[in-house]
């Protein structure tokens, strides 16, 4: 109640609380605050917290504490599969390929690393995400290989900057011809790496390589994730956010829950479960994402940082077409219906029971859902209320203790919906929405200020709709472009 009062003055003035007294000193105006110790409105307790979507490599190559770039080759229509991250060693010829016999239906293209022709050791080498942070700790790994081979694997972390070895593993070989073997490896590093210009490398006896090559997918290491979690966060950005004292964390988006084009939506079933089944699909914003960072990752963050959950459900609203009849829209109220019990169900269930068996046999709770994301925008508005009605509708039938958002305050609320206010304006129109919560509060509806943007005055300064730019927002747009 304490600094976030000061903050919130437009929401409280007016409740007795505080004062505000304004008066001219040398032309420029000052604001004096006096806040009693009691007396203010009473507020929900979660005013401050996170919102969270995969843009800029927020979750894959940020939160998500996965160290190896690509690891899996994943590609989409928009985001095609590459080599990115990848280099051989010792001449070893990389290639993809899509096999008759893919690792899974959800990874079909892996990498295919042929030592024709090569003696001794070959294989290949991830750079990491603009490096690998080296420092003494234990990380954890695996690969999938598929390929008739008489030897062992090593594993190491080397330095690209000047070769030395950070840790190394040998790793018996189990490899079969007809089948994915899963290769598991340890690291431990004994001393810090100056810089983060490190590499993984993964290399074989490319002598005792029976048909010349061996495929490889799903390459994957660890460090020590935040609560030891298996596939988990980084421990210092979880650090840095543990910090801010957040109290909820609104996912997984964002445009990137919308998706750019048909069908590019997060698919809430294809984010969980073993990794393997997990094809990723193509972000909102410039590559193909993973979804590592996938629906119960997200859970066990809040239940990490004590977190109030606020789950945003797809809508029908992609940026490029949007679903507007009751028929195209129904089995996607269904898919939220089913992805809220898979969360929140009994494991008896039939979505909870699929829960349980993912190892999570304890229903969470969920007490607030939001449908969809600015659906105000990117054509979505003329058929927003009626989506909401829908999806607020079969939402409050089965799960009446739900408080339901609306992604946008546009056009009304219904029954006791809540609205998320996004706002990109100028400054000065900002400024003269000091006090818009003033006339909001009081109409039984609950507001989450989910989005405050400062646009520039002047016309289109950059690409990003004169978006005012800050330290990191450069960086941005050059990834993007
Ligand atoms: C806020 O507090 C004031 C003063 O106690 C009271 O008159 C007003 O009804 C309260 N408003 C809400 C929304 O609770
Ligand atoms: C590398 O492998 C690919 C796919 O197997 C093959 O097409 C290509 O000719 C090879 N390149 C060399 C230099 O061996
Ligand atoms: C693998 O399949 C994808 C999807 O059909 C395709 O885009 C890609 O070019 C294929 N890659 C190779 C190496 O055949
Ligand atoms: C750095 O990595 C590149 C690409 O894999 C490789 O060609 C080079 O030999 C490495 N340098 C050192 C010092 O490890
Ligand atoms: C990493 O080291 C290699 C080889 O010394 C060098 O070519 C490359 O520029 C370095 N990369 C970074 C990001 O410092
Ligand atoms: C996830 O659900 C959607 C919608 O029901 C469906 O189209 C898709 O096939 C499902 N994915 C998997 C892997 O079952
Ligand atoms: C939408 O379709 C479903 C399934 O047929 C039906 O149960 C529901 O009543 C319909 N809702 C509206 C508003 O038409």
């Amino acid at each position: 109640m304490k600094p976030i009062l000061i903050l919130a003055v437009g929401l409280v003035v007016g409740s007795g609380a505080i004062d505000v007294v304004t008066r001219d000193v040398n032309a420029s105006q000052l604001v004096d605050l006096s806040i009693a110790p009691s007396g203010g409105n009473a507020t929900s307790g979660i005013q401050y917290g996170l919102m969270f979507e995969e843009i800029n490599f927020a979750g894959d190559g940020g939160l998500y504490a996965e160290l190896i770039r690509n690891r899996a080759f994943q590609g989409d229509p928009h985001w095609p599969q590459s080599l990115i991250g990848w280099h051989p060693i010792n001449g070893a010829n990389l290639s993809l390929m899509n096999l008759t016999q893919p690792l899974s239906w959800a990874l079909p293209t892996s990498l295919r690393v042929s030592s024709v022709g090569k003696k001794g050791s070959v294989g290949f080498a991830n750079e990491g995400w603009w490096g690998i942070d080296v420092r003494p700790q234990t990380y954890t790994g695996s690969f999938y290989v598929k390929g008739s081979y008489d030897g062992d694997f090593t594993a190491a972390l080397k330095s690209n900057t000047t070769g030395k070895t950070w840790a190394t593993a040998s790793i018996s070989g189990k490899t079969k011809s007809n089948e994915w073997t899963q290769h598991h490896y340890s690291l431990t590093v004994k001393s810090k790496a100056p810089d983060v210009n490190n590499t993984l490398q993964i290399t074989f006896n490319g002598a005792h390589v029976a048909n010349g090559y061996l495929d490889f997918n799903l390459i994957s290491l660890f460090p020590p994730t935040w609560n030891h979690r298996t596939n988990g966060l980084r421990k210092d950005i979880m650090q840095a956010q543990s910090d801010l004292q957040p109290k909820f964390l609104r996912f997984p988006g964002g445009s990137d829950l919308s998706g750019q084009w048909i069908d590019a939506q997060w698919k809430w079933n294809e984010t969980i479960g073993d990794l393997k089944y997990r094809p990723g699909k193509p972000s909102t914003w410039g590559y193909h994402e993973t979804n590592g960072l996938g629906l119960i990752e997200y859970m066990l963050w809040c239940d990490d940082l004590k977190l109030e959950p606020i789950l945003a459900v797809w809508d029908g609203l992609w940026a490029e077409s949007v679903l507007t009849t009751n028929e195209t829209l129904w089995p996607y109220v269904q898919w939220a219906l089913d992805e809220i019990e898979f969360l929140t169900g009994p494991s008896t269930s039939k979505y909870g029971s699929l829960r349980a068996k993912l190892g999570y046999p304890k229903p969470w709770k969920i007490n607030y859902v939001e449908i969809g994301n600015e659906d105000n925008l990117g054509g979505g508005g003329a058929s927003y209320p009626f989506r909401l009605s829908l999806f607020y509708n079969a939402i409050k039938a089965r799960y009446p203790d739900i408080y339901v958002i609306a992604s946008t305050i546009a056009y009304g609320l219904p029954g006791s919906a809540g609205g998320d206010y996004h706002d990109y304006s100028p400054p000065d129109r900002l400024v003269q929405r000091f006090n818009i919560f003033d006339n909001l509060v009081g109409d039984g509806h609950k507001y989450l200020l989910g989005k405050s943007m400062i646009l520039s005055n002047v016309a289109m300064i950059d690409m990003f709709c004169r978006r005012v730019l800050f330290p990191g927002a450069e960086w941005t747009r050059h990834q993007l472009q």
